[in-house]
């Protein structure tokens, strides 16, 4: 069955040695726990030293380039991330479709580098609230997901894809979905996948819930029946807040 996962996405904070620190720290808090996967992903600089301290922390990185390498200035490619021991990266969040141009297509070949590369994907969807208030949110959030899965075969999904749902309206701004409003667009997805694939991937693929995910909300978000954790950015940068959420996840 499919596992349940608390994920912390930094973006653009900490430095290197304020990375290693909450690292070791979160480690220190989560030692007794079994049962949730604990993901970090640290800004490209923190990667390297905080695979050295993560213990059973997973590491993901926050973005990275489809090809292996190239005159591509700024890029991080899969096999630098696979040589320092990253074993996820995040693809598609909402901060890169919004801010960086990335479309469903370029995300697609992103994560099907990835899944090339051994690394696994936690693939980003997600409407933003013009899209909520005309009642186009599962028009979005399926075309992310079929622009973002286009080739992917059923192994590869449920051997190493991770989806993320995160309304955009929700992101940083305090203002979480509620339960039941994450619930309906993770049951949506799950039909989807049960439609592009079949019943066996839909009830194998951890789906995470982002947006405003905070210690005093996360158990009602993740006791919902297709809510399988969350992918937690702001309440992700302080060890003690965080090991709150991951323990809310058991
Ligand atoms: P937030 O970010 O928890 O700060 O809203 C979530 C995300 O962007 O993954």
């Amino acid at each position: 069955m499919r596992k349940m996962i608390a994920a912390g996405n930094w973006k653009m904070n900490k430095t290197n040695s304020e990375a290693v620190e909450i690292v070791s720290k979160l480690n220190e808090l989560i030692a007794d726990v079994k049962g949730v996967e604990v993901i970090i992903a640290p800004p490209f600089t923190a990667l390297s030293d905080v695979v050295k301290v993560a213990g059973k922390v997973k590491i993901a990185a926050q973005n990275m380039h489809w090809e292996e390498k190239g005159a591509f200035t700024g890029e991080i490619s899969p096999i630098m991330l696979k040589n320092l021991g990253v074993e996820y990266v995040i693809l598609g969040h909402s901060e890169r479709r919004a801010y960086f141009g990335e479309t469903n297509e370029l995300i697609n070949k992103k994560i099907k580098s990835a899944l090339a590369h051994d690394l696994k994907a936690i693939f980003c969807v997600g409407e933003k609230l013009e899209d909520r208030e005309r009642g186009n949110t599962e028009n979005v959030v399926e075309d992310h997901i079929k622009g973002g899965l286009e080739g992917i075969t059923k192994e590869e999904i449920m051997a190493n894809v991770i989806i993320g749902y995160e309304p955009v309206w929700a992101i940083g701004t305090g203002k979480t979905a509620t339960p039941e409003q994450a619930e309906e667009v993770h049951a949506f997805v799950r039909k989807l996948l049960t439609e592009m694939y079949d019943a066996e991937v839909a009830g194998n693929t951890t789906i995470l819930y982002g947006g405003s995910v905070k210690p005093a909300n996360s158990k009602a978000l993740f006791s919902k029946e297709n809510i399988d954790g969350g992918l937690v950015g702001g309440a992700s940068l302080k060890a003690d807040d965080f090991s709150i959420i991951v323990r809310n996840a058991l």
